[in-house]
């Protein structure tokens, strides 16, 4: 059976062209149009090529885009008054701020100051919370992304097994619930777990976000199965996922690529979040 590519780059470049359509027409009819404003605090450099990737795309689909790049030593008490200050501004509509943050900040405060209505990145517990209660809200950007990707690809998920590996709340916590939505038979495994080939080898649709190069192999793939792919590493040889791509696509019947999958389809969802949110609430 020959492995089919789930294409983030052209799925993510058709919702950016919807978006600088309806951008346009905004414009022209003389509003203030959507903004997005992006705090990157310190200089991690992974950090420093996601957040101009998101400023490039804003641009490009006609978005006000407002960087607040902070030097490393900024204080809790500074960050927390420019959130406020950005809660307030009536063209932000969005407010991302990047993580990792320094150690010495507290994202959890800083995540919890952001009002929930310009929460873009849907990481505010009421939004989180909406989330797992399945009521309407802001969906952070990469779980939304892998979704859109699946459902794109007219990927069946009611009633298939869906293994998700990693549990943070930025992706492995909310795909997961997203495919529990779509009625998936859903496990999370993650760096504690016993046998973890073992489960993975069942999953029809597979999710990883373990952080790790290559961590898995074909051998812990079922045959036939979908292959999600959201890690991004940087290796001396390049950029390379979470799966070993060519190993694991001798028995997938879809798999992302890293670069190319999940990432295009991220900023993507952070440009349509934007919208939806400059639409809903301003
Ligand atoms: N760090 C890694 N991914 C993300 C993301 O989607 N949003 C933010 N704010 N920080 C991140």
């Amino acid at each position: 059976m020959e492995c089919k590519i789930l294409d983030g780059k052209k799925v993510a470049s058709e919702v950016r062209e919807r978006i600088a359509v309806m951008v346009k027409e905004i414009r022209e009819s003389g509003k203030v149009p959507p903004g997005l404003a992006v705090v990157l605090v310190g200089d991690n450099p992974a950090s420093k090529v996601y957040v101009g990737q998101k400023e490039k795309a804003c641009k490009e689909v006609g978005f006000e885009s407002f960087l607040y790049h902070l030097p490393e030593a900024t204080t809790q008490e500074e960050l927390l008054n420019l959130v406020g200050q950005l809660n307030e501004d009536p063209n932000v509509h969005g407010i991302l701020v990047q993580l990792p943050l320094p150690k010495h900040l507290n994202e959890t405060e800083v995540i919890e100051a952001i009002r929930p209505e310009k929460d873009v990145d849907g990481f505010h517990p009421m939004n989180l919370g909406k989330l797992v209660a399945g009521l309407p809200c802001t969906v952070p950007c990469t779980p939304k992304g892998i979704m859109h990707l699946l459902e794109y690809y007219g990927i069946e998920i009611e009633g298939k097994n869906a293994v998700v590996v990693g549990r943070s709340n930025i992706v492995g916590k909310p795909v997961a619930h997203l495919l529990l939505q779509k009625n998936a038979t859903v496990t999370i495994c993650h760096s504690r777990t016993r046998n973890l080939e073992d489960i993975t080898k069942e999953a029809d649709i597979l999710v990883v976000a373990a952080g790790r190069p290559h961590f898995i192999t074909q051998h812990m793939v079922k045959k036939g199965a979908v292959v999600v792919d959201v890690g991004i590493n940087r290796l001396e040889s390049g950029l390379v996922g979470d799966v070993d791509f060519d190993g694991v696509r001798l028995r997938a019947s879809w798999i992302t690529p890293v670069p190319g999958g999940v990432g295009p389809m991220t900023i993507a969802m952070l440009l349509e979040n934007t919208l939806e949110m400059y639409e809903r609430f301003s």
